[in-house]
């Protein structure tokens, strides 16, 4: 008898646990963007910069400085684009990524980064 309660708890534990299962991440549908279409680094990707990114990475604060009068010269001086294998880019690829604690870009925003990155990385 006893065993069978155990038994049964233990189901009841096991369904319970299952009730919480939850899918955080809910997978972003993305349309396709025009590729052949230019992004702007100053009115596209600085925006993003200024808005997820500056309040840490700012002038003086933890590098890269990412505010918008320095964030071009510093993806540049520390070498954060890598043309070859634009994925691999640090800018791109490190702040979604688990050693950066810290907020990183949404779905359409690693997106925008990605295509100005593989047309060139741009100062424009
Ligand atoms: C809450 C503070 C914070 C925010 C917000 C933040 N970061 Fe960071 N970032 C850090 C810290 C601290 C480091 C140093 C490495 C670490 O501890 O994760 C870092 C490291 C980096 C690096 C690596 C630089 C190197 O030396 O290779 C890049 C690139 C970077 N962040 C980009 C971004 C971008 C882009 C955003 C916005 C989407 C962002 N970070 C938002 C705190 C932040």
């Amino acid at each position: 008898m006893k065993k069978t309660k155990i038994y049964f708890l233990l189901v009841l534990f096991g369904l319970m646990l299952n009730a919480c299962k939850y899918d955080f991440i809910v997978p972003e549908e993305l349309p396709p963007i025009d590729t052949t279409v230019p992004v702007s680094f100053s009115t596209q990707i600085v925006p993003i910069f200024t808005s997820g990114c500056v309040s840490c990475h700012k002038t003086g604060g933890q590098a890269p400085d990412l505010s918008a009068a320095n964030a071009y010269s510093s993806i540049k001086t520390m070498n954060l684009v890598n043309s070859t294998t634009p994925e691999t880019s640090i800018i791109y690829a490190f702040p979604g990524s688990s050693s950066h604690s810290w907020k990183g870009y949404t779905a359409s925003e690693a997106q925008l980064v990605l295509t100005w990155i593989k047309q060139g990385a741009l100062n424009n």
